[in-house]
């Protein structure tokens, strides 16, 4: 990747830039929590978005986007945004800079990645915590810490992608530590590195390849239910909510919020269960809870489809430890945690089974937890 960027760097700009990567994300668990003022637990991984970036000297950005074979060029105004989905990105990164006091001039980059897309991992957290770190380093003599460069990600997907997304995929690609996973707790913004190790186990995502685009965009219509809920409790989000003062309103909300708000308290604490057991080394807990959460994603909070049922079916039948489906939600992977010896049987018979039924195979992915957004470094 790093010698087709170059290349087309020097083809389209000529000579050299400063080569940035950033991570997509796994998450273990703690899924549609983090709008809610809950805990997540994710980790980075080891595919990224890759970009060679250099100033220009003039008030233009010129982008060249290697795996689309297109360019793009805006200038750093609120009324120059760009018409191309991919460039507003960047064009958004650069204006969440801006409005937060911090500089951004014209330059030139030329950007890839190997971030599956659509699969739940987060390509665009990736590309945007890139660009994020990136202009932080040229143009800002790195003023804005860390967790501020995930707002400017997180923004601009409010702002400029209109996804209503919470924090963790852009905490997650900018914090990422290699062998550790974080626990944020999102409402507080304080978080903790865990050490992951996994003693006779392996972290294997299992690619769908599918994507359900639902009408009326699902994602933010969940993030709704969940405002709802907590605003008839009269508490500032979920993360202050139990059982007890739900079940206290349900004859009040649509059976349809309940549930939703049912999933999110459920799995607070299940995010807690699991940061403990890991500490223990006790992962069948850990795989317990995954299976609970993928239950609840299905049946409560309704973000699965058929194909990830399948996957999680599969899974139990081959005696997997947990698995469940990951990320926001209607397609894109499962997380599955394997003992090592049932680890090749289970690929083998996923693939099999899966393929059999949807006419085509799934893709492997293990999981290797690796470090945040950061200058490359060969
Ligand atoms: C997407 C969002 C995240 C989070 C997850 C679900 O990845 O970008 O903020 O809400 O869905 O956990």
């Amino acid at each position: 990747m790093k010698e087709k960027i170059n290349e087309a760097f020097e083809k389209h700009f000529g000579g050299k830039g400063i080569l940035f990567v950033a991570p997509g994300r796994f998450n273990l668990i703690g899924e549609h929590t983090d709008y809610n003022g809950g805990f997540v637990f994710p980790g980075a991984i080891d595919k990224v978005i890759m970009a060679e970036i250099r100033p220009n000297g003039t008030d233009k950005v010129r982008l060249f986007s290697l795996d689309l074979d297109a360019s793009a060029e805006f200038g750093l105004r609120e009324e120059d945004a760009p018409k191309e989905q991919w460039a507003r990105y960047i064009f958004g990164v650069c204006r969440e800079i801006i409005k937060r006091g911090g500089k951004v001039e014209g330059f030139d980059a030329v950007f890839a990645g190997n971030v599956p897309l659509g699969a739940g991992l987060s390509s665009s957290a990736a590309l945007e915590s890139c660009f994020a770190n990136a202009l932080n380093e040229l143009f800002n003599d790195n003023k804005f810490p860390k967790m501020e460069l995930a707002k400017i990600g997180q923004s601009t997907e409010h702002n400029y992608c209109g996804v209503n997304c919470g924090i963790m995929d852009q905490f997650a690609s900018v914090h990422g530590k290699k062998d550790n996973l974080m626990r944020l707790d999102c409402r507080s913004g304080e978080f903790e590195y865990f050490p992951f190790k996994l003693d006779g186990y392996k972290l294997v995502l299992v690619d769908s390849r599918v994507k359900h685009e639902l009408v009326d965009s699902p994602y933010n219509k969940r993030r709704e239910s969940c405002e709802r809920v907590a605003k008839k409790l009269g508490v500032e989000t979920l993360r202050d909510a139990d059982m007890a003062m739900l079940d206290a309103v349900k004859g009040e909300i649509s059976e349809e919020d309940y549930n939703r708000a049912k999933y999110v308290i459920e799995e607070k604490q299940r995010v807690l269960d699991v940061c403990d057991a890991l500490v223990k080394g006790d992962l069948e807990t850990v795989g317990d809870r995954m299976y609970k959460t993928h239950e609840g994603m299905s049946k409560l909070y309704e973000v699965s489809c058929e194909e990830l049922d399948y996957l999680n079916d599969v899974a139990k039948e081959c005696g997997v430890s947990g698995s469940r489906i990951m990320g926001g939600g209607f397609g894109g992977c499962t997380v599955n945690l394997v003992k090592d010896e049932l680890y090749e049987p289970f690929i083998a018979t996923v693939k099999e089974k899966f393929n059999a039924k949807y006419g085509h195979e799934p893709k492997i992915y293990p999981v290797i937890v690796s470090d945040g957004a950061r200058r490359y470094q060969e």
